[in-house]
């Protein structure tokens, strides 16, 4: 299975900081973010990975993770997104990067607190289709911001909703998504949304019509550092105090 981690986007929750840097490059507690979805990758197993970032600070992470050795990558590939055209468009990116393997994708602004190796394993059990990282989250208020999952009675996933005004269960979509090699034929069929991007939960829609999403709980901490400010800080304090990417 090769990696995909993604650090381009605009990141304007973060403004102003983010006029000034890519949001992958603020610091998390010791670190630059993005230290820490290469190290999440590399403890579950996967060793070949292609960055995708964008916009005017593109060379600051390749000064930052070189030829990927230090972190213990075998193979590090970048490609250069040319605008913030959406998670999905950045993912498309990396097809010829792939060559036809099953690819996990992670998002740059993500921190776990543990390893998803297990994931790794369940879906290279699994063989097909796509498999999603899920987390529990409790607050409504939270949800309302995230895609949150409708399950049938046999707790299987009938829907991913963008930003539900009333969250279907107490469940979100991280941003860490296995897919197998048929993920770049789908974003072929994207057309941009209203907000002019592919979605990647289009993608996640169309294996879930199709039957062949599968999804795991994610134990521990889970953090999106781009969502707000406050967002930003709370990932800051968790993992100064409690570490990330545990084994
Ligand atoms: P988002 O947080 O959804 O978008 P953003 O980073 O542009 O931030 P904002 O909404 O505050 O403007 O992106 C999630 C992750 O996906 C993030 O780590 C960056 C990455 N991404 C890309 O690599 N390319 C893109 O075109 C977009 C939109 C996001």
């Amino acid at each position: 299975m090769r990696g995909v981690v993604l650090a381009g986007g605009s990141g304007t929750r973060l403004h102003p900081l983010t006029r000034i840097t890519n949001k992958h490059l603020l610091p998390i507690y010791d670190r630059p973010m993005i230290s820490y979805a290469i190290e999440a990758l590399v403890m579950a197993g996967i060793t070949e990975i292609m960055l995708v970032t964008g916009g005017t600070h593109a060379g600051e992470f390749l000064r930052l993770l070189g030829n990927g050795h230090d972190y213990g990558i075998d193979r590090l590939s970048y490609a250069y997104q040319d605008r913030p055209g959406g998670i999905a468009e950045a993912l498309g990116l990396a097809e010829r990067f792939a060559d036809d393997e099953p690819v996990l994708v992670m998002l740059g602004d993500n921190i776990v607190e543990q390893t998803f190796r297990s994931t790794v394993e369940s879906f290279t059990a699994q063989g097909s289709g796509a498999r999603i990282i899920l987390t529990e989250e409790e607050d409504p208020v939270h949800l309302r911001h995230l895609g949150v999952p409708e399950f049938d009675e046999a707790r299987r996933v009938i829907r991913i909703l963008e930003k539900p005004e009333e969250p279907p269960s107490h469940y979100a979509v991280t941003g860490i998504y296995c897919y197998s090699p048929d993920v770049f034929r789908i974003i072929g069929t994207l057309v941009p949304s209203g907000r002019g991007e592919l979605e990647i939960t289009d993608v996640n829609n169309w294996y879930v019509d199709q039957g062949s999403m599968e999804y795991d709980v994610l134990q521990g901490f889970w953090g999106d550092a781009g969502e707000s400010i406050d967002a930003y800080y709370a990932v800051n304090d968790f993992v100064r105090q409690n570490g990330a990417n545990k084994g």
